[in-house]
């Protein structure tokens, strides 16, 4: 035994000699017994503030390794490209022209949370001068069941109810006509929310968390800084998460959608709630979960004609959620639709479609709130957004007014709140560059954590914030809102415990760790929409060329059922890549190349992921990329997916 054990020893008795005096004295020993439940009170209190010093801490440790990279991780390493760059600013230089509603005409009617009413001051600019021969009225609107056909069935009251300077409305939906002089000289159309439950029998008192899901379609989370900058910063004063790597799992706006509704793919969604119907009906949608517990529910979109389930599909039987104004957008579109730029009409009657969507989420949420009945409301916006990579900077101060205006109101207390996109802009020039094929496949993603949930479980709240500089993606989302509908999972001990088995097949619940190794393929993202994979750039030789001849023999192959397609052929390589998979050692044989090519007839720019694995075997890998608009090169056919790679035979008889 050497010297220091020894003194440790000795001070070790000295210590135990000196513990047994004092605990002998009852006083003290009271005092202990004491500061214990005080000890427990404080702790619960200050643990939530620690467990943000935690998050802070796993931040700085990311921190130091992430120079130049989003995230660098085992599984993962993507870069940190810039918002602005000389590179590329010549691609956001433009400004682009708003919608110009019903020809700048103003509306003559307008409504608020109860009532519509007249708007005098534009009486003059629809040169109504004489008072007695001016009236409107309005009609219900209502959704039939559609049967056998798509969702787009609809009828009206059959009386006009005649109002004068106002008047209470209580139905849904309703169409407004004036006449003038027996002539209609103005239709408008207008969305109330009137309680669907007797709103008095709702449990007033219990105390469940809001879901509130906004978003805005098409824009990469790089796209979003650039064009919204004004909300983006709002979101962070709020203390909004952003999540840097959510990466897309699929090319469009439905499969990164069903996969966050339903956990599912595009493919076993085919298999499952689809294989004997053309309606979406039987599929288990995340609103489902939040019914069973009482929620009122709320599904919205704009851009109706190309809904979310609507686009070359059938939607709903059955109304899926309380509140559904889609249907109300898509009518709209079709009966007062003005102003489309490309895909998208901008206006019904006089106001933009987007806007309107805006007044919707904010009179939905303050219904709700006023009634305060938990609601779950998934809103998503098209319009602002689809087309043009410049756009959504004229929904900046739209948008920043929403949350500005909601959070003023406190309608964010008690509501865990999420911004989100689907994909980056899919087509266009600067799609064409590294940076717009990076930002195309990185979404943007924000969620708000509100104080009361995060006292409850800070854990999990701490768990979500770390997260967000993991390799992330849409079956994620999913699983989240999973275990938002059952929150007794989200309690410390039952994190602690580990992760409930999740329903989808590869998302993981952003309320626990996400492990560091997690990799494109564990989350279940294809390599060609994988971000996580190095890239280097190769030259075009015959290898290449034969690989894009490939691909486009691969493309013939899919289209050669459909004669009314011409068969393509490979015109141009312009770019390719090799694809490092050095994450996970991957065969040295095996090789990724992704190829930028034109075929004819059409000039169709594609994008394509071929994998050659050893001299024999090539293979395309996920889907194949359009890289510029196919416009009307493909009406002839309603595939979604063929669509892009179609080039119609009699395309005069289309357009
Ligand atoms: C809506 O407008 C009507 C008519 O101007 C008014 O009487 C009513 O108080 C307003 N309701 C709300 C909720 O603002
Ligand atoms: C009002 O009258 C003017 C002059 O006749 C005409 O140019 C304008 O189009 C009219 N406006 C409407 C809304 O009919
Ligand atoms: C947003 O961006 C514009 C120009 O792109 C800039 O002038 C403005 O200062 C930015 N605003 C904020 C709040 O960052
Ligand atoms: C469709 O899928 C469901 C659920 O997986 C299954 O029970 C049913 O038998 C299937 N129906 C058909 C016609 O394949
Ligand atoms: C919302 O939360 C804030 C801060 O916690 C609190 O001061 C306020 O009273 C709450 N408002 C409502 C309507 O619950
Ligand atoms: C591409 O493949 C087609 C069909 O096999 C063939 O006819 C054509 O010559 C090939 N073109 C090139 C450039 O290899
Ligand atoms: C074909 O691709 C090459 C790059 O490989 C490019 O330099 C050339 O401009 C392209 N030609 C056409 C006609 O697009
Ligand atoms: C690497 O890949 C193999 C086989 O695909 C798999 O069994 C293993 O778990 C992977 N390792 C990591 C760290 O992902």
């Amino acid at each position: 035994m050497d010297w220091l054990s020894h003194q440790i020893k000795v001070k070790y008795r000295k210590f135990w000699k000196y513990f047994n005096r004092i605990t002998k004295v009852p006083g003290l020993l009271w005092i202990i017994l004491i500061s214990i439940p005080v000890f427990f009170i404080a702790f619960t209190h200050i643990r939530p503030k620690l467990s943000n010093i935690f998050t802070e801490m796993k931040n700085i440790e990311f921190e130091d390794r992430n120079k130049g990279y989003l995230v660098k991780t085992v599984g993962c390493k993507i870069p940190d490209l810039p918002v602005f760059s000389s590179d590329i600013a010549k691609y956001f230089e433009y400004e682009f022209d708003g919608a110009h509603c019903n020809k700048d005409l103003p509306p003559l009617v307008q409504s608020n949370l109860t009532s519509l009413f007249l708007d005098k001051d534009s009486l003059l600019k629809y040169n109504v001068s004489n008072l007695d021969l001016f009236y409107c009225c309005y009609k219900e609107l209502k959704r039939k069941i559609p049967v056998g056909h798509p969702d787009s069935q609809y009828e009206f009251s059959s009386a006009c109810s005649k109002f004068e300077k106002t008047v209470e409305v209580k139905e849904e939906f309703v169409l407004v006509q004036c006449i003038y002089d027996n002539e209609k000289i103005y239709e408008d159309l207008f969305a109330f929310i009137p309680p669907k439950h007797d709103v008095a029998l709702l449990d007033k008192n219990r105390k469940q968390f809001n879901i509130l899901i906004i978003g805005i379609d098409g824009i990469s989370r790089l796209n979003f800084h650039r064009q919204m900058n004004k909300t983006v910063k709002f979101l962070k004063q709020l203390d909004f998460t952003e999540f840097l790597v959510y990466n897309k799992i699929a090319d469009n706006t439905y499969p990164n959608l069903i996969s966050v509704l339903t956990g599912e793919n595009e493919k076993t969604i085919q298999n499952t709630c689809r294989n004997s119907s053309k309606y979406f009906d039987k599929c288990e949608f995340i609103w489902n979960n939040f019914k069973a517990k009482k929620y009122i529910t709320s599904f919205a979109e704009d851009s109706a004609w190309m809904g979310i389930f609507n686009y070359q599909k059938y939607g709903f039987q059955k109304q899926p959620t309380d509140y559904m104004w889609g249907f109300f957008d898509r009518i709209g579109e079709e009966l007062l639709g003005n102003s489309k730029s490309l895909n998208v009409i901008q206006c019904i009657g006089p106001r933009e479609a987007y806007k309107m969507l805006v007044q919707y989420i904010y009179d939905f949420v303050t219904r709700m709130t006023s009634w305060r009945v938990p609601y779950f409301a998934f809103f998503w916006s098209s319009s602002l957004s689809h087309d043009d990579l410049n756009k959504p900077r004229i929904g900046d101060d739209v948008y920043l007014n929403l949350f500005k205006n909601m959070h003023e109101n406190q309608y964010f207390n008690n509501t865990i709140v999420i911004v989100m996109s689907d994909h980056g802009m899919r087509f266009g020039s600067f799609r064409q560059t590294y940076q717009g094929r990076v930002e195309e496949r990185l979404p943007f993603l924000f969620i708000r954590i509100p104080q009361e949930f995060e006292e409850k479980y800070p854990i999990a709240t701490s768990n979500l914030k770390r997260n967000a500089r993991v390799l992330t993606t849409p079956f994620d989302l999913h699983e989240t809102l999973v275990d938002l509908a059952s929150p007794n999972n989200l309690l410390d001990q039952f994190i602690l415990e580990g992760r409930r088995e999740s329903k989808s097949k590869f998302g993981l619940s952003l309320f626990h760790k996400i492990e560091l190794t997690r990799n494109c393929e564990d989350a279940g993202i294809s390599d060609h929409w994988c971000t996580c994979l190095d890239s280097s750039s190769v030259g075009i030789n015959s290898e290449i060329i034969q690989l894009a001849n490939f691909t486009v023999n691969y493309m013939n192959e899919i289209l050669s059922g459909y004669a009314e397609c011409e068969n393509l052929q490979l015109k141009n390589v312009s770019t390719a890549q090799v694809l490092h998979h050095k994450i996970n050692g991957t065969k040295e044989a095996m090789k990724d190349y992704l190829i930028n090519f034109q075929t004819l007839p059409g000039n169709g720019l594609f994008e394509a992921t071929v994998r050659q694995d050893g001299k024999k075997s090539i293979q395309v890998v996920g889907s194949i990329s359009r890289l510029n608009f196919y416009g009307q090169q493909s009406a002839c056919i309603t595939d979604t997916h063929l669509k892009l790679y179609c080039y119609c035979k009699n395309l005069f008889g289309f357009v």
